[in-house]
């Protein structure tokens, strides 16, 4: 009994020096200690014996019980140490690694746009104003000289919301609404950037774009000052060499009314794709502001007069970047809008 409890011994020591997880020790340990241990069957087998013995055995049995005990939960705690320090090496960041660069944004093309042509109207003493996106019809239509039955009406395909109330089809409502603001000082000299709608969508049309509109009031205003206000922003947004020309047109709130065409931007006027050939590019509406709705935002038709125009800014976007897909800007897309 004495050699088995030796051999216990022996094999136990081997065995925890050779463990290597927790796994394994309580292995040993229900081997050993457990209830059908061998220490266990050891202890057992004392009643077989004479007092003397059993005295003996006994003794060196449970003290043999009590080192194993102990060696088992110090060995324990060494591999749990052991597993603690893997872990955190494992999981330990390198602090000296280079960062992830932060993305940069950029403004979207549409804004670069917009604020070129603010600046460019400010330099000349203009300044912006802003009006309400749902719009009346009142302001979109009746005060601009539309009145209901008008077939003008169908130039602009709306979006209604009641049947007074609509998505603006334009920027055009804030001349009446500055107007009647300042009306009957003068000057008015306005530029008004904004975010119309529409029933069009395709390639070319978007159910929203963006306009700048602008308006001109004060004593003997004449076609000559739209004309050199315009010609100059031409010049300052697609270059000096570029040749400015009007088309008579017509709009209910101007008389007369025009349309300002630039000379093509990608053939400088030997006529093109882009310009269907003709070398001319319409870039904007314009005219005198009728004298009726002149009338209908506070001022007198004999006393002042004024100019006007409404240009859609996606469309000097495109022809500016030479971008052929207006649905590009609204895409999303950051391989599109990195480029700028
Ligand atoms: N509001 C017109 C349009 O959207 C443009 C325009 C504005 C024309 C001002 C003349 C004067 O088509």
């Amino acid at each position: 009994m004495l050699n088995k409890l030796k051999e216990i011994a022996n094999n136990s020591e081997k065995w925890l020096s050779q463990a290597g997880s927790i796994d394994e020790i309580n292995e040993l340990r229900v081997k050993v200690l457990g209830r059908k241990g061998e220490i266990t069957q050891v202890l057992r087998g004392l009643k077989d014996l004479n007092a003397e013995e059993r005295a003996g055995v006994g003794k060196i049995a449970n003290e043999l019980k009590e080192k194993l005990e102990d060696m088992i939960s110090s060995r324990t705690q060494d591999i749990k140490g052991q597993e603690l320090e893997l872990q955190l090496a494992r999981e330990s960041v390198d602090i000296s690694l280079p960062g992830l660069p932060l993305q940069r944004g950029g403004k979207h093309p549409l804004t670069l746009i917009n604020e070129e042509i603010r600046d460019i109207f400010l330099t000349m003493g203009f300044s912006v104003a802003e009006g309400p996106e749902i719009e009346s019809d009142y302001y979109n239509f009746e005060a601009l000289n539309i009145p209901r039955d008008h077939p003008a009406r169908e130039m602009q395909d709306s979006f209604y919301i009641s049947e007074d109330i609509l998505l603006r089809t334009h920027t055009s409502p804030v001349q009446v609404r500055t107007m009647e603001k300042i009306a009957p000082q003068i000057p008015v000299k306005i530029i008004v950037p904004g975010k119309v709608y529409r029933r069009d969508d395709d390639a070319t049309h978007s159910p929203m774009f963006t306009q700048v509109e602008g308006l001109v009031i004060d004593k003997r205003i004449t076609f000559g000052h739209l004309k050199g206000t315009l010609m100059l922003f031409a010049h300052k947004i697609f270059g000096e060499d570029v040749k400015v020309r009007y088309r008579p047109s017509f709009f209910p709130f101007t008389e007369p009314s025009a349309e300002m065409d630039i000379s093509c931007v990608n053939c400088k006027g030997a006529g093109c794709r882009v310009c269907s050939h003709t070398g001319w590019l319409e870039i904007l509406g314009a005219g005198m502001v009728d004298p009726r709705v002149l009338q209908y935002g506070g001022y007198d038709g004999e006393q002042v007069t004024g100019f006007a125009f409404g240009m859609g800014v996606e469309r000097i976007a495109m022809l500016k970047y030479g971008i052929n897909d207006l649905r590009l800007f609204f895409d999303n897309d950051k391989r599109f809008l990195r480029q700028f």
